[in-house]
């Protein structure tokens, strides 16, 4: 029987070519976004509205579907990138609620299932910004270190239950609406991060996401960190004066 897959903010960006990716090979993708009429169609494509911060819809939606094989925690977004002193805090709580919040609710929702039956793959999108800070970086990284140590103490849990754990981490990815989300609709200043360089695109991470699902179940992908060739980590910053 083929596997199936869920996949929340299939609406856009890589959470509608991570589903793609999976309904190509012929697995069965139930793509979940609060955006239903955006998820890509497909013969293999099942739409689900669901948004990722009302808990009770998280625990009755997902509690109604088929078993889970892999769970891709994709849904996220980052909003602002004022310095912390001026941001404003409803974003940053729509940061953690979504992210963080939205990320164990669904988690949680799958794992029961995953665990009786022996087997199951959480598959979460984290980010370089877990790792790496940077000027207004703030809530939103803070929010993707939680899912990368989230990931990380999952592994210990699930410890001999055969249940695989992986924190997808990437870098600079144009062609999806993040930026858009973050700067609040204004495409020109979207369009400006990525001016002059060659980012990652949504089909990089679809690939990564659908061989770290394909390793054989022995193996288990931790974490994987992948960056456009054109970024990299800068300098300790030293004020003076
Ligand atoms: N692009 C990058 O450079 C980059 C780099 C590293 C990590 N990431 C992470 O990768 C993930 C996908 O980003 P992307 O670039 O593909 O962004 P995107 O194009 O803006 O897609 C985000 C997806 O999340 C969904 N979403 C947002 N809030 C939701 C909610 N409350 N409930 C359900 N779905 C929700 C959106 O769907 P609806 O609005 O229809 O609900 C949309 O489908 C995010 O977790 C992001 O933090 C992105």
């Amino acid at each position: 029987m083929s596997p199936t897959v869920l996949v929340t903010g299939a609406s856009s960006g890589f959470g509608a070519a991570i589903a793609r990716r999976f309904a190509a090979d012929g697995t069965t993708v139930i793509a979940a976004a609060r955006r239903v009429e955006r998820i890509p169609a497909g013969e293999r494509i099942r739409p689900v509205a669901l948004d990722v911060r009302d808990a009770d819809a998280v625990r009755e939606t997902i509690g109604a579907l088929p078993a889970i094989d892999v769970l891709v925690n994709n849904a996220g977004l980052a909003k602002g990138l004022e310095p912390a002193q001026r941001a404003d805090l409803t974003d940053w709580d729509d940061m953690l609620d979504t992210n963080c919040r939205g990320l164990v609710h669904c988690t949680r929702a799958v794992l029961p299932g995953m665990v009786a039956r022996g087997r199951g793959h959480v598959i979460n999108l984290g980010s370089v910004a877990g790792t790496y800070p940077y000027p207004g970086g703030n809530t939103y990284g803070a929010t993707k270190a939680f899912v990368r140590q989230f990931s990380l103490n999952l592994r210990s849990d699930l410890h001999g239950t055969g249940v695989r754990v992986t924190c997808v981490e990437p870098g600079m990815c144009e062609g999806t609406e993040f930026s858009l989300v973050r700067f609040g609709g204004d495409t020109d200043r979207a369009a400006a991060v990525y001016d002059g360089m060659r980012a990652l695109t949504a089909d990089d991470i679809a690939g990564t996401v659908h061989w770290v699902a394909a390793q054989p179940p022995h193996v288990n992908v931790n974490t994987i960190e992948l960056m456009p060739v054109a970024q990299s980590a800068g300098p300790f910053q030293v004020h003076r004066g």
